[in-house]
């Protein structure tokens, strides 16, 4: 185990063996369709990875990329968008694919952004979410792996100053900055 997580809140094959049933659920509902998947990174790029390997459904994928203004482990609401999509999304069927909701302003502000550009459909699959720690009440979670409590978390795409995103595994880590 890394030096600095104090302790193992999911295993890789606790991991895999969830994928693998949210991968089922997502097949059920995109048959017939091709939805355009989108990876936000850098976070989610692990499970995203799994995730759309495991799924069977025919799919283009897309990245994007927008940050915090913030320092540290705390989001400050304003958001920037660092990278934008390719892939036009009028029309289509958008997943989206994150890695953890915490407050839900950073969804929150990409799902407005893309809303505008009129897709068909858009869901939210997000393999952590913290529901004690919501602020934002309009983020709809469509999909997720696991709900988890007010803990910093690493691992498995999940940094801690861009540290740990390598770990196989998401593990708690003693912070610094709080
Ligand atoms: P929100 O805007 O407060 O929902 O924050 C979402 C973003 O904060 C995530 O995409 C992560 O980048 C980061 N974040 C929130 N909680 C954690 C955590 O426990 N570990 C690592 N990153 C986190
Ligand atoms: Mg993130």
């Amino acid at each position: 185990m890394n030096e600095n997580v104090e302790r193992v809140m999911l295993t890789s094959g606790q991991i895999a063996e969830r994928v693998k049933a949210l991968a089922a659920q997502l097949d059920k509902l995109y048959e017939g369709r091709h939805p355009v998947v989108v990876c936000i990174l850098k976070g989610s790029v692990m499970f995203f990875a799994d995730l759309i390997r495991e799924m069977k459904t025919p799919m283009q994928i897309d990245f994007m990329a927008v940050s915090s203004y913030g320092k540290g482990s705390i989001s400050s609401g304003k958001l920037q968008v660092k990278k934008d999509l390719t892939v036009n999304i009028s029309g289509k069927d958008v997943l989206i694919v994150e890695d953890i909701i915490d407050s839900g302003r950073t969804l929150s502000y990409l799902m407005e952004i893309l809303k505008k550009r009129n897709p068909a459909d858009m869901r939210l699959c997000t393999l952590l979410d913290k529901p004690d720690r919501r602020v934002v009440e309009n983020v709809k979670v469509d999909y997720c792996g696991f709900q988890i409590p007010d803990e910093f978390v690493v691992g498995y795409g999940l940094d801690y100053a861009q540290k740990y995103r390598n770990l196989p595994y998401i593990g708690v880590v003693e912070l610094s900055d709080t």
